[in-house]
């Protein structure tokens, strides 16, 4: 390694040293979901995984359904040795028998469903092209759709029967700030996150009458990368300027929007979209 890499890693972890050391996260967690029973798409990494934490904290037991199976029973093996009841179910969203066995063992481990954070997409773990959009493959611009979309509408079409059951559910969809603002790049992505928006104002109307509400949290650019290179770390402060609130989003903003919508405290807000992104852009 020569001394610029060298001096660029050092740079690199300093600045992680330096977030790690802001102690915003610091708080009592509520306990609103005790007897609750959740699932998380894509609970494996990122964002997901701070949101099965923050749902265990909260009292409720997790189903974490992930296409990265190793990375699901390290969650849920974590879980367990602190104490928290969870359940790893190897799952790709968009595959629609793989959705109707995650209601299955979920139902059967647990014996209900209340909660369902529809988080799994392609765009870090597991990665998409940054062309602009002439340049995208049409069978990639396919899959981003197939399960950033299609895989929100299988994995709520296998749960809402129990929901519906039960006369009570909360379903959470995870979009993004770029739907909100467009993009030159990831077009596909930021259409598949437009759909959600939808998605989500249509499935509230749906089910409004069954006790289920439908909402959405998009956050805006969020570290949420396990071992962010400097490229990763610049990209996410580079919006640092336009943000009411001037610091880098880590997962750990989302989650708190994310419980809310998955508890009693939101049971007349419906179809909404919840920007949580500092304040960079405003609607
Ligand atoms: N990180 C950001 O800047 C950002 C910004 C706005 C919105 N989001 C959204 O937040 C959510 C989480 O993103 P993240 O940043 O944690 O990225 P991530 O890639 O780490 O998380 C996505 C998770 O989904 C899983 N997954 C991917 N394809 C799957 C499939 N077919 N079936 C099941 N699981 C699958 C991955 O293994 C991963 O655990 C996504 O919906 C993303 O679009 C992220």
């Amino acid at each position: 390694m020569n001394d610029t890499m060298l001096k660029r890693e050092n740079d690199s972890r300093e600045r992680k040293n330096e977030m790690e050391k802001q102690d915003v996260f610091n708080y009592e967690i509520p306990r609103r979901l005790v007897g609750r029973v959740a699932i998380v798409t894509g609970g494996g990494h990122g964002i997901g995984k701070a949101c099965v934490l923050r749902l265990a904290k909260e009292g409720a037991r997790v189903v974490i359904a992930e296409l990265d199976a190793t990375a699901a029973s390290k969650v849920v093996t974590n879980l367990m040795e602190e104490g928290y009841d969870a359940l790893a179910v190897p799952a790709d969203v968009a595959d629609e028998a793989n959705m109707q066995r995650m209601a299955k063992q979920a139902i059967e481990a647990f014996g209900r469903i209340d909660i369902l954070v529809n988080n799994a997409a392609m765009v870090i773990t597991v990665p998409i092209s940054r062309l602009p959009f002439d340049e995208i493959d049409p069978d990639e611009w396919d899959r981003v759709m197939r399960v950033n979309l299609k895989g929100m509408w299988l994995a709520s079409r296998a749960v809402v029967p129990q929901m519906r059951k039960q006369r009570y559910g909360k379903i959470v969809n995870i979009g993004s700030g770029t739907a909100f603002i467009g993009r030159a790049e990831r077009i596909h992505y930021v259409t598949s996150k437009a759909g959600v928006i939808g998605f989500t104002r249509s499935l509230a109307r749906a089910l409004g009458k069954d006790g289920i509400t439908v909402n959405c949290v998009a956050p805006g650019g969020t570290l949420s990368e396990e071992n962010p290179d400097e490229d990763t770390i610049k990209r996410r402060e580079s919006v640092i300027a336009m943000r009411a609130i001037a610091r880098v989003e880590r997962p750990e903003d989302i989650v708190g929007a994310v419980a809310f919508f998955a508890s009693p405290d939101s049971d007349f807000i419906t179809g909404q979209s919840l920007l949580v992104n500092g304040g960079d852009f405003m609607q």
